[in-house]
């Protein structure tokens, strides 16, 4: 069955064989923490035993998927990070931590420890050979710096026109409830995180891979940036929650997007199994925009 530009409604494991092996070019996984949050659903409330065990599962199960160039992009809160990220160094090779400074307001709260305001992103890479495209992701100085920058040693240096490397403390303003991006979704990612992921390690036409889609924010970035997905989640109400959100995507003249093929709401509703059942190869499908939606810049 074609997996690209389709989102599963299903639990990852069960569903993870559907997707070819050393096919995919990026790995956002965003996956529960452990930390008790209401998904709908139990995934977040493991004990911490149970949380490493199952994480160890997904993370053995997603690394085939991967091509040679591939990396693995998965976010951790300091609770249990250090633990998962200490057995991903064993089956991958680790580039960086990536601090999400969420930016969150100075506020009441903790008071027998400082606020916790930050998420931990592990950046991990299949081989050396990894895709890696920092010139799409550069952050352009501002006049005034470039203006400092006028002395004969600065004079045609690329990086000040092209701009400097976002290095690895990436503080983007988490999503408020009156942010236009804001969905009915706890724990949902900005599209500029999640973007810049996907600009640096998927060349154009490439295929994302999220595990773990809850409002489908990685969809949304790849149908922006012209990237494939491949997506599961096993919420059915998020999946249409996806629908929704692709669907005003792709209306955006500001988005541009030319949608090849097919439409781009493919949640496909897998009907839940009985133990020892085999995947079923025609899941139900839920009803789909009628027509292609093709845009122009
Ligand atoms: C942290 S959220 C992902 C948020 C997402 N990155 C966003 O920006 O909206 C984790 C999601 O994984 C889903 N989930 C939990 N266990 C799963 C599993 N085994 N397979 C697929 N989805 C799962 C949850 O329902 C939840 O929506």
């Amino acid at each position: 069955m074609e997996t690209l530009n389709r989102i599963f409604n299903e639990d990852m494991l069960a569903g993870i064989a559907r997707v070819p092996d050393s096919s995919v070019d990026c790995i956002v996984a965003d996956p529960p923490y452990a930390l008790g949050k209401d998904y709908g659903n139990g995934s977040d409330k493991l004990k911490p035993k149970d949380y490493l065990a199952w994480s160890k599962a997904w993370i053995d199960a997603v690394i085939p998927k991967l091509k040679d160039t591939g990396s693995l992009f998965v976010f951790l809160t300091w609770q249990h990070s250090p633990e998962i990220f200490s057995y991903m160094k064993t089956r991958l090779t680790m580039i960086n931590e990536i601090i999400w400074d969420r930016r969150v307001p100075s506020m009441g709260g903790s008071t027998r420890k400082f606020s916790s305001v930050h998420d931990n992103i592990g950046f991990f890479v299949k081989s050396k050979k990894y895709y890696f495209d920092l010139d799409a992701v550069r952050i352009p100085y501002d006049p005034e710096t470039k203006k400092a920058r006028t002395r004969s040693i600065f004079v045609g240096k690329k990086w000040l026109e092209v701009g400097y490397n976002p290095k690895d403390v990436w503080s983007v303003t988490r999503l408020h409830a009156e942010d236009h991006e804001r969905e009915m979704f706890p724990t949902q990612k900005p599209l500029e995180i999640v973007e810049r992921i996907i600009k640096v390690s998927c060349p154009e036409n490439g295929v994302v891979l999220d595990p773990f889609m809850g409002s489908g924010t990685t969809a949304v970035a790849c149908v922006r940036l012209r990237r494939s997905y491949i997506g599961f989640e096993v919420n059915p109400d998020y999946c249409r929650m996806i629908e929704e959100r692709l669907k005003k995507a792709s209306d955006l003249p500001l988005f541009a997007i030319e949608i090849v093929g097919a439409s781009p709401c493919h949640c496909e509703t897998i009907p839940p199994q009985a133990e020892g059942e085999a995947i079923s190869s025609e899941p139900v499908r839920l009803p789909r925009r009628s027509s292609t939606k093709n845009s122009s810049q």
